[in-house]
């Protein structure tokens, strides 16, 4: 096995994604489906997906739409912290969204008083989305529900407790519940919602119909033990970082990353032990890093994941600007060989084509976290912009759909995050760069996208002569060589130039 590894690193050396190709295998498996291929993977030490994709903490990628999509695909997203220094807020606003989108029991409902008048409840609903709050009195004893329906035909002038249905009207149950038992008191009752209480009649939980079929829906779909969606949240290494880290782990976030361009530095060990001191044992993922010692130092440090990658991003102009970087599928293999059994490895930037997602969880990756991969799509943050593009063919000039992607550390993004109002003008002029802001094309859901290269990874694991993508990895980790071959220049131009 060892000396497996060991040639494997002299063989991908200075190579990325494009320098190799894989060596088809006898194929053991019937259909290339997802919903029958095991793609189950880790995300950190205690957090497992059912598919390995991870949206990348980027401005212009996850917020908490492109999260709930991700994690309903079986994935996760980790929310970015984009947002000017101290203003910590609008970050947890996502994660909370993120939580509140699905649940099997809901564990804290929005309540509202009795007394309360009819516009205040039509301000929660406007402000939150949720079509349902159950009333209670002071000492949270339910009192009776309000749902939008109620509020239909209503002029708002009156009290909650006008147009509420009464707990005398409402079935409720005792106790704790399980979805299954959730579900069949909602059968028999003929019921939509089922509010749960404790043996004083104090109001403990909400299960909705919506949540329960959405569930079923969504077999693959990322969620918590209480059936909420799972989100990560990312945060820096310095200033407001652990009190951001506080909130969004009040707000429910899953896990953490500590991201930072450089990982394997004195900032980041600082980072960690606060961390750690202050979090005890919160699921923690850290990075960039992209070599052995980089890898040793975060997973010695007791991080519960790690994030592989140093300027392959498709908005990164680290390399460009300062000659640092490994390629990353050496970064891949020698991260792997270095970080043990333990920690799992996410293998970020550079995946440009779908075969790379089989490339980057072969050479070592647990997951792949995309960020230009994902661009461009209804689920990421920012407007569409119509811009004129010339036809080639014709000249004409047509009015296409642009989205904005950029890389975190552009000077837009920088200067974004800055209270420019604060920042003196010659602060802003000496930033150093290391990210460029592109336009790409808009381009419908993610979804079809995070589907199509599942499928991709499933017809990959086709090839590869296994029945899942865990068998996969272990047969590639054993014998490398019966897959990997390293391309001529010509090869490379056969293989990926279309
Ligand atoms: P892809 O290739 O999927 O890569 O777009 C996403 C990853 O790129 C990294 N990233 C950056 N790297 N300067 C960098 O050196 C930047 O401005 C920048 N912005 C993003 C990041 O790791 C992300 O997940």
């Amino acid at each position: 096995m060892l000396g497996g590894v060991t040639s494997l690193l002299d063989l991908v050396r200075g190579a990325t994604f494009d320098d190799f190709l894989f060596t088809p295998q006898y194929s053991v498996i019937e259909r290339r489906d997802p919903a029958s291929i095991d793609l189950s993977c880790r995300l950190s030490e205690h957090l497992h997906l059912k598919r390995p994709i991870v949206s990348a903490n980027m401005d212009t990628i996850t917020r908490a739409e492109m999260a709930i999509a991700v994690a309903e695909e079986g994935g996760i997203g980790i929310i970015d912290r984009g947002f000017r220094s101290g203003d910590i807020e609008p970050q947890v606003r996502e994660v909370e969204r993120v939580k509140r989108r699905q649940h099997g029991i809901i564990a804290d409902p929005y309540t509202i008083r009795a007394d309360a008048p009819l516009t205040d409840a039509a301000d929660i609903m406007g402000r939150t989305g949720v079509g349902t709050l159950v009333v209670v009195d002071d000492g949270r004893r339910i009192l009776g529900l309000l749902t939008t329906r109620d509020m239909r035909f209503s002029d708002r002038s009156g009290r909650v407790a006008d147009r509420m249905t009464p707990r005398e009207r409402l079935v409720v149950r005792e106790g704790p519940v399980d979805a299954v038992a959730a579900e069949d008191a909602m059968r028999t009752h003929k019921i939509k919602k089922l509010p749960l209480v404790d043996s004083d009649g104090r109001l403990t939980g909400l299960v909705t119909a919506k949540d329960l079929v959405k569930q079923k829906q969504l077999p693959f779909a990322t969620r918590d033990a209480h059936g909420r969606l799972r989100v990560g949240a990312a945060i820096g290494a310095k200033g407001d970082y652990l009190e951001r880290a506080a909130e969004l782990l009040g707000a429910g976030a899953d896990v953490i990353v500590i991201d930072i361009a450089h990982g394997h530095s004195g900032v980041m060990a600082r980072a960690i032990d606060a961390f750690r001191k202050q979090f005890g044992k919160v699921e923690l993922i850290a990075g960039n890093v992209a070599t052995s010692d980089g890898v040793r130092f975060l997973v010695e440090r007791g991080v519960n994941g790690v994030k592989v990658g140093i300027g392959p991003g498709g908005g990164c102009t680290t390399r460009l600007n300062t000659n640092f970087g490994v390629p990353q599928v050496e970064a891949l293999v020698t991260c792997r060989a270095a970080a043990g059994e333990r920690v799992p490895l996410i293998a970020d930037g550079g995946i440009k084509r779908d075969g790379a997602v089989v490339q980057a969880l072969l050479f070592g990756g647990d997951t792949v976290m995309l960020g230009s991969a994902l661009a461009g799509t209804v689920e990421t943050p920012g407007d569409t912009v119509q811009k004129p593009v010339v036809i080639p063919e014709s000249h004409k000039t047509v009015k296409v759909p642009f989205k904005v992607f950029r890389g975190m550390a552009s000077l837009q993004a920088i200067v974004d995050r800055l209270d420019v109002e604060d920042a003196e003008s010659a602060d802003v002029e000496a930033l150093g760069a290391e990210g460029m802001e592109i336009s790409v094309p808009a381009r419908g859901s993610v979804r079809p996208i995070v589907r199509d290269m599942l499928k991709h990874l499933c017809s990959a694991i086709s090839y590869g002569g296994a029945g899942s993508l865990a068998e996969l990895q272990e047969m590639f980790r054993k014998d490398p060589h019966r897959y990997a071959t390293r391309l001529s220049e010509s090869a490379r131009r056969e293989s990926f130039d279309r």
